[in-house]
């Protein structure tokens, strides 16, 4: 594979590839030189159009432990603000002849578009509520280290599902791997058609005790326009891990969140409390999983030429 679009299009064994590179990667970052020269000569560039704390600071960190050289693109100080197009821009860019781009953007297809455009390899870092592929590579790689496995499992992804490329993302990737993907949450935010996507829309309190893992997700307030829960205490009534809800969920059971997290919406603080949440693992893990897209895509560019 050239690109990494969307794990939807993605190859199984492309994917498996990627979770166990990763657990080197993982090593190497626990030494003290935490660096490689695998991509030294070659150039990263981001695109982040959308905010981002996470995701860009890992990609970045991953790109420089990997030796690449990266160059950072931010809208709000380009050329874009003297209205250049961002075909244009682009091209420009690509014209100093970068080997990979990573590209955020707030509309479904942004990463398709880069990737008809250039000739570098593209990696989808998030394109509106379509995916988001590294997110959903790295909560398997999560899950993985700790379950030891990711199929066979019962994933229940709670909350915003109409407005999340990470539910998305992370449908896809589960069902590839045969596990049980369960959605749930009001059904505003849950259309009954998202079931034909191979999820089964369930009943928050006849499963919450009986998952593997639970990934809960942000009310994504900045997409919605208009009202889509009635308030948000009534939704944290209902779908968030409140701490009497929390008594429910088994110890063993993995609790997740992309982040950033709505403290006191969709999750309360004190679920950071326990064994099993894993939501700062997601994040150590990131960087690794991140190495290891980097290191397939580009280092393969490098031996076909
Ligand atoms: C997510 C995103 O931006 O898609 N965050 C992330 O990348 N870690 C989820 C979100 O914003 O809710």
């Amino acid at each position: 594979m050239r690109h990494l679009l969307s794990v939807e299009e993605a190859e199984k064994d492309f994917l498996l590839k990627i979770l166990e590179s990763s657990e080197i990667f993982l090593k190497v970052l626990e030494q003290p030189s935490k660096k490689l020269p695998t991509l030294r000569g070659k150039t990263v560039l981001f695109m982040f159009m959308e905010p981002s704390t996470r995701t860009q600071a890992s990609f970045e960190m991953a790109a420089k432990r990997l030796s690449a050289d990266t160059v950072s693109f931010s809208p709000g100080r380009s050329a874009m603000r003297k209205g250049e197009s961002f075909l244009d821009t682009l091209q420009n860019l690509q014209a100093m002849e970068v080997d990979g781009i990573v590209i955020r953007h707030s509309s479904p297809g942004a990463a398709h578009f880069v990737a008809r455009h250039t000739k570098a390899s593209v990696i989808n870092a998030g394109d509106g509520a379509h995916e988001h592929p590294t997110q959903a590579l790295l909560d398997a790689f999560t899950v993985k280290r700790r379950l030891g496995r990711i199929s066979g499992l019962k994933i229940l992804i709670v909350g915003d599902v109409l407005h999340s490329r990470v539910a998305r993302s992370n449908l896809f990737l589960w069902k590839k791997f045969g596990s049980e993907v369960l959605f749930s949450g009001p059904p505003t935010l849950l259309p009954k058609e998202f079931g034909s996507l191979g999820a089964r829309i369930v009943d928050i309190e006849d499963h919450i005790g009986e998952v593997d893992v639970l990934m809960v997700l942000r009310l994504q307030r900045e997409r919605m326009e208009g009202s889509f829960v009635p308030s948000i205490r009534e939704y944290r009534k209902f779908w968030g891990i409140t701490r009497e809800r929390l008594k429910r969920i088994p110890p063993e059971t993995l609790i997740m969140h992309p982040g950033p997290v709505n403290w006191g919406v969709e999750m309360d603080y004190e679920v950071m409390e326990r064994e099993n949440t894993v939501i700062l693992e997601q994040v150590r893990n990131s960087v690794a999983v991140r190495m290891a897209v980097l290191y397939h895509l580009l280092a393969r560019t490098e031996a076909e030429g």
